[in-house]
């Protein structure tokens, strides 16, 4: 079978642009170049246009409206920032040149590193996470060479609590500790009293999220940091929630020694689907030397790659996403010191100004300040289902918020608004909600009623997905 085949709309000989003018630019030794021809699908430039126009319209993005989706922070990504990190100086590197050729891509991985440093408190960041994920598992690795390093093999235990997002215990499990889970209370914070239970000599360390997946922050957090450096074990923050503390609340000072950060999310890069995902992990000045090779260091203004002996090694290929890290920088600096602290305190205006609007119609299980994201339980008169909320949403042309996430209510619904968004956006959104609550059953039981593809089965839709496009005609 001809190998172009196995793209479905190729055909020979059909070309869309030629790349001839780029070869031969990085500046690679023999050794590295590719020696067989690159396979491209054999397409006409205005197949590929009409393609992919054609397939964005059957998708929703942020940049056509309103996508409340909880715990993912999907918000609106400034195009300057896209402009920067398509620049033609930064996209012809190859991460094989030898350094003395790269200096300014280095300077951008030092220089955000050091703002990172700036916010959080930490001592150093490692981009080599591709993701939030990612970041957690490089992050526990650390807290496992820390503890192998001083010989205490038996702290094999980490503490997690059930309002985490579920990567945190995912992580952990494949990192290889055992999960322990930790009750709330009423208020939606951590149940400290069951916690001092659970410390003893086997816990290697506990993962908190602060803001919690509830969006409520953790108001015994000193407390408990106390507790667990008391224990001997390791605190590790989830920063996947800083955009609700940006330029409050610094990591460092909440007690944390390790954490990992989703550039994707608080420092607004493409998330979710949108693109390649950037988890930096930053640790305490004792913990720097066990982060992944190599970090980057200035030294008589030469920026260098520095290599650890006592590293956990590799956790990607390279250096992790470039692309995401210059975006992150780009947002930073396009905020300033004096603006950053906007990002959380607009964040969490929009999500009270939410919740305190709806919670005539929607339960809200945890009614006290929150801060990114609010969580309902359903509709106050029990006659439709969350999910069924969500689908009619999608008539509206809102994106649904996160549904039966997180696991603690059975009608969970989470708004998490973002700091981007206008009064004017929150009020149309709001009107909506407080409309659906008081629709016909019946609409509300079979919508969407507008949308490309009707009430999926979840279930079919998870176990024979349709992944070609040929599907979707
Ligand atoms: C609190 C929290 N932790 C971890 C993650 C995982 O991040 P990622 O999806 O990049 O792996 C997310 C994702 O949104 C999150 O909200």
């Amino acid at each position: 079978m001809d190998d172009k085949l196995i793209f479905e709309k190729s055909s020979n000989s059909r070309i869309a642009y030629d790349f001839a003018e780029y070869e031969h630019k990085y500046a690679l030794s023999d050794k590295y170049q590719r020696k067989e021809e690159l396979l491209f699908p054999e397409v006409s430039e205005l197949d590929v246009v009409r393609h992919f126009t054609n397939l964005s319209k059957k998708n929703f993005g942020v940049d056509e409206g309103f996508y409340p989706l909880g715990s993912c922070t999907m918000k609106y990504n400034p195009k300057i920032n896209e402009e920067l990190a398509g620049l033609r100086q930064f996209n012809n590197v190859h991460p094989l040149q030898d350094e003395k050729t790269v200096q300014g891509c280095l300077e951008i991985y030092y220089n955000t590193s050091k703002l990172l440093e700036e916010i959080t408190g930490m001592a150093k960041f490692s981009f080599a996470p591709c993701a939030g994920a990612h970041g957690e598992l490089t992050g526990l690795m650390v807290m496992k060479k820390y503890f192998e390093e001083r010989g205490e093999f038996n702290r094999k235990k980490v503490i997690v609590p059930v309002s985490a997002h579920g990567t945190n215990p995912a992580s952990a499990a494949v990192c290889g500790f055992e999960i322990a889970v930790c009750n709330c209370v009423s208020d939606g914070c951590v149940d400290v009293e069951m916690l001092k239970g659970m410390l003893d000599e086997n816990v290697a360390g506990i993962m908190l999220t602060n803001p919690s997946t509830l969006g409520i922050f953790e108001k015994d957090i000193l407390t408990i940091s106390k507790l667990v450096h008391k224990n001997g074990s390791l605190m590790y923050y989830d920063g996947a929630n800083l955009n609700a503390v940006l330029g409050y609340v610094k990591t460092i000072d909440m007690g944390f020694d390790i954490m990992h950060i989703n550039l994707h999310k608080t420092f607004s890069t493409p998330h979710g689907g949108g693109g390649p995902g950037s988890g930096p992990v930053g640790v305490r000045e004792d913990l720097v030397k066990y982060l992944p090779n190599p970090i980057v260091e200035k030294k008589n203004d030469k920026y260098h790659f520095v290599y650890s002996k006592k590293s956990i090694g590799k956790v990607s290929t390279f250096y992790g996403n470039f692309n995401v890290v210059i975006k992150a920088y780009a947002y930073i600096l396009s905020l300033g010191k004096e603006h950053i602290s906007d990002v959380s305190r607009l964040a969490v205006l929009n999500a009270n100004y939410i919740k305190e609007s709806l919670k005539d119609e929607y339960i809200l299980p945890i009614d006290r300040h929150c801060k990114h994201e609010v969580v309902f339980d359903g509709i106050k008169d029990h006659k439709v289902s969350t999910l069924d909320i969500a689908k009619r949403l999608l008539d509206y042309g809102y994106h649904p918020p996160t549904i039966y996430f997180p696991l603690l209510f059975h009608e969970t619904l989470m708004i998490e608004p973002t700091e981007n968004e206008s009064k004017e956006t929150l009020d149309g959104f709001i009107n909506v909600m407080k409309k659906i609550a008081h629709e016909d059953i019946e609409v509300l039981k079979t919508a969407p009623h507008t949308t490309i593809v009707r009430r999926l089965d979840d279930v079919k839709a998870a176990r024979f997905p349709k992944v070609k496009y040929r599907d979707l005609l």
